[in-house]
């Protein structure tokens, strides 16, 4: 029987390389977007469910939880994320740009995995949520992004606390580092393509299922600092 997996932020970039990689290897695929309307991608994917989310929606996320009751997911891949700011440091960022950045980056993927949890298979569902090596505490600083980096380093630490709250099970969570990846928000002088990222982000959740734990890994399976 194919297994199901549900991405999170899938229009373009690596949301859309993931649905893409996942049905190739023969998944039974939902993806959420902003706005399904745009999202001509992901509707060239043969057999995608598509569902409409903004993760920052707190109601939106009610909604999908309940469209999707009964389900069993084996993978819940939280992808969307947003770069903030970009050239700004702390203290010139407005409230609003900070608010927006760690509403999105940090907050909602957790507020998801919480809601959506009860859907994840408990003996060898894969909960993995989109990190960055720049919310590596001891990596990140230095590479520049510093608000950025900042909102997914508050996104590794509350999903060590989700994780750690999840007590006994067969569940395990990711916290994943795709690479420096050519997208609208990795530009393009980043050395990796979409498909290469997507493929080993692919291979590495499926080794995970039945694993158990929370790692920080790279697309290629290396383990990062915290
Ligand atoms: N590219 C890299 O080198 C790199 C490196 C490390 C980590 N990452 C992480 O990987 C993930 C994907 O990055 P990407 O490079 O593919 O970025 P991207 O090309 O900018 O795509 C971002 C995706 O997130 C979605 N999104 C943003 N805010 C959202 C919201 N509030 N609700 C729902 N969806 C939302 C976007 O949807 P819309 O089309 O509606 O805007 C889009 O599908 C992000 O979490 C990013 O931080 C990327």
């Amino acid at each position: 029987m194919s297994k199901t997996a549900l991405v999170i932020g899938a229009s373009r970039g690596l949301g859309l390389g993931l649905v893409e990689q996942l049905s190739d290897a023969g998944w039974q695929v939902i993806a959420s977007v902003r706005d399904p309307q745009h999202a001509t991608g992901l509707k060239a994917v043969p057999g995608v469910r598509i569902e409409a989310l903004d993760v920052t929606d707190a109601a939106g996320i009610e909604a999908l939880a309940e469209r999707l009751a009964g389900m069993q997911l084996d993978l819940l891949h939280i992808n969307a994320g947003i770069a903030g700011p970009k050239n700004k440091p702390a203290s010139q960022a407005s409230r609003d740009e900070i608010g927006e950045l760690f509403a999105t980056n940090a907050v909602a993927p957790i507020r998801l995995a919480e809601r959506l949890l009860p859907l994840v298979n408990p003996n060898s569902g894969v909960i993995a949520f989109m990190s960055s090596i720049m919310g590596s505490v001891e990596s990140g600083p230095g590479m520049g992004m510093a608000l950025y980096g900042a909102s997914k380093a508050a996104l590794n630490h509350l999903t060590r606390s989700f994780a750690a709250e999840l007590g006994e099970t067969g569940i395990s969570v990711l916290s994943l580092h795709p690479g420096w990846v050519r997208t609208d928000m990795g530009g393009d002088e980043a050395p990796l393509d979409v498909a290469t990222s997507c493929k080993g982000l692919v291979e590495q959740v499926t080794q995970a299922a039945g694993q158990g734990g929370h790692r920080f890994i790279d697309y290629q399976g290396d383990r990062l600092p915290w």
